[in-house]
């Protein structure tokens, strides 16, 4: 009987910061226009934290989640989040949201998959739930971009928000159908932020802060040959074809991007929900973040068949096909 059994999505939650920040408020502040960043990228505005932090976040995304999923603290027995701007290097955000939820029995840690985080966490949590050791997981991807990016680069700045976005997961008989992922550290340096330097006695470092840097380009051409070869080849491994696919919901990178996947899928862009028109690019919270609007639209119907597709930095990527 376990060998059937599956890791489902039974509930979703999200939570984006207050503030409102659009291209025009942008322009107002650097060299930039609402014309350039919406037709390079889809994106209209984003939303930053003032007093909001990655914890705060993603213990509100996470309440949603489990109410949406009708599952209380103590049945949580394990706690992911992927995340590259946890508000401490220790505690992780993991046992951070564990404490304030009070799911106390539960194991809780943070993952570092830069914008396939969600995915990542999600495959870890499908692999602990298939061994049978637990039953009930809580994932998310949660960042607060805004202070890891240099706000005089405005090649980088206008393209990131912040926010944080859940899953509760249980073994069930549906679910994942198949999943695709992996990771190309040679290619890591073309999205890069620096860790804090080492400044012990013996080595004379200066302090200045680093920030996000990246080659748009290779980031663009890495994303648009690889995520359509492993959508590709999850839905194959699933047992299905592409036009078993209700929807395809992708990492909020860019529109472009979503457009030259569905182009290279053959596949109509209605298919391709967003929200990076309100939200930016968050990273590993982007995933989760989509699920939790098409799931609060009512898009999402038992029995159907949704891919969705994280990739970024590391270079990392990972793609499934889920059963709602
Ligand atoms: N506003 C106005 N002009 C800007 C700008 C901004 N915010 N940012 C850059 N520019 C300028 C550049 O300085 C450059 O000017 P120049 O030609 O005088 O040197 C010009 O616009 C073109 O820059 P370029 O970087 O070649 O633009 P692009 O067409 O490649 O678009 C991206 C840049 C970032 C939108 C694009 O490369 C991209 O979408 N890459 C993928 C990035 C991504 O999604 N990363 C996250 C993956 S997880």
């Amino acid at each position: 009987m376990r060998g059937k059994m599956r890791t489902r999505i039974i509930g979703t939650g999200s939570c984006l910061p207050e503030t409102v920040v659009t291209n025009d408020d942008l322009s107002k502040m650097m060299d930039t226009s609402d014309e350039w960043i919406s037709s390079r990228t889809g994106i209209r505005e984003r939303r930053l934290v003032k007093e909001e932090t990655t914890a705060g976040m993603s213990v509100t995304a996470a309440r949603r989640a489990m109410e949406n999923a009708g599952v209380s603290a103590q049945e949580i027995d394990l706690i992911i989040v992927g995340t590259i701007t946890g508000d401490y290097v220790t505690p992780s955000v993991a046992c951070e949201v564990q404490a304030a939820i009070g799911a106390d029995r539960a194991t809780a840690f943070d993952i570092n998959a830069a914008c396939s985080g969600f995915m990542f966490a999600l495959f870890i949590a499908d692999a602990y739930l298939k061994t049978g050791i637990y039953k009930t997981a809580l994932i998310l991807g949660a960042e607060t971009l805004s202070k890891i990016m240099d706000w005089n680069d405005r090649s980088t700045c206008v393209l990131f928000g912040d926010g944080a976005g859940a899953a509760v997961v249980r073994s069930d008989e549906t679910g994942i159908l198949a999943y695709d992922q992996g990771s190309d550290g040679t290619k890591g340096m073309v999205l890069t932020c620096r860790n804090r330097k080492n400044n012990n006695p013996f080595v004379s470092n200066s302090t200045e802060p680093s920030y996000t840097h990246m080659d748009g380009q290779e980031v663009y051409k890495f994303a648009v040959t690889t995520v359509p070869d492993s959508i590709k080849e999850v839905v194959e491994e699933a047992g299905l074809s592409i036009g078993d696919i209700d929807y395809f919901a992708l990492h909020q990178a860019n529109i472009r991007i979503i457009r030259s996947v569905a182009k290279r899928l053959n596949v109509s862009e209605d298919k391709f929900p967003t929200s990076l028109e309100h939200c930016g690019n968050i990273s590993a919270a982007s995933v989760p973040i989509l699920l939790d609007e098409m799931n609060g639209k009512g898009l999402l119907k038992p029995g159907m068949k949704i891919v969705l597709s994280g990739f970024g930095g590391g270079l990392t990527w990972g793609s499934a096909v889920v059963e709602w």
